[in-house]
């Protein structure tokens, strides 16, 4: 909320009558004393649209409207089913999935790090890298479930590279997991940066769901190499 009040602050600046913005002096303030990337992801916010829709539809975060465009797309959502949300903080594809099915479904969250409670949906707290909290979570799905959402990703570094390969290790974990806990018939999606390995990830899965294809949800940044791998139909066990 105070990170979104100085973000708005930063675009309201008066315009000089060479048409450039004269900064405001909590700018030129906030110029001296912020790096140049903290200020360019203010600014960056501040224009945002999701950003602003979050905070009017309370949501917490922008990242709400990558499942709400990935549902209206593929009809993820279905009254009843059993979900699992892989890097679930700070929960608002939690609250996306409240706001559609209510009660009226299984939910597991999972993070390394802690959440506020959506509804009694089940949080697990842990890295999914290692293998205590993966089996956890598989523990969790005794009977299988629908639906294996991750969002998981990275910290980012900037390098495009490092950023590809540590998003492929989080998605290629995520599938692993998909393939413990689907129900055959299920669906799985997983973000990833984009960078070429992603190739041999689909046509892995490909052997395994009815069909896979990639995806970027129109609330997911132009600018952003994240993308999301989509498949349905789980054919059932993989030893
Ligand atoms: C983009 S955020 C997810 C946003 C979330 N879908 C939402 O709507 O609120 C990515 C999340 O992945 C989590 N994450 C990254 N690596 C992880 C790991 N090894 N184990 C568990 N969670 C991880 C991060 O902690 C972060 O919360």
């Amino acid at each position: 909320m105070i990170q979104k009040r100085k973000a708005s602050s930063i675009v309201a600046g008066r315009k000089r009558e060479s048409g450039k913005k004269k900064l405001t002096k909590y700018h030129t303030k906030l110029d001296k004393k912020m790096k140049s990337s903290s200020q360019a992801y203010l600014k960056r916010q501040a224009k945002d649209i999701y950003v602003k829709m979050a905070v009017e539809q309370g949501f917490r975060s922008r990242a709400a409207y990558k499942l709400v465009h990935l549902n209206g797309e593929y009809n993820l959502l279905k009254p009843g089913m059993s979900i699992v949300d892989l890097g679930c903080a700070p929960g608002s594809w939690l609250e996306v999935i409240e706001k559609e099915l209510g009660k009226n479904c299984t939910v597991i969250g999972m993070d390394k790090i802690a959440i506020e409670p959506v509804g009694d949906y089940n949080f697990i707290q842990g890295d999914f890298t290692e293998e205590e909290t993966f089996n956890q979570v598989v523990d969790l799905c005794p009977k299988g479930v629908d639906l294996v959402l991750s969002d998981m990703a990275p910290e980012t570094t900037g390098h495009r590279e490092t950023d590809h390969i540590r998003s492929m290790m989080l998605a290629n974990i995520a599938v692993d997991f998909a393939y413990k806990a689907l129900k055959p018939g299920g669906n799985f999606v997983a973000k990833f940066f984009q960078g070429g390995e992603e190739q041999e990830m689909r046509n892995e899965l490909r052997k395994h769901f009815d069909k896979v294809q990639f995806t970027k949800p129109e609330s997911s940044r132009r600018e952003s190499k994240e993308m999301f791998i989509i498949c349905f139909g789980y054919k059932g066990k993989k030893d």
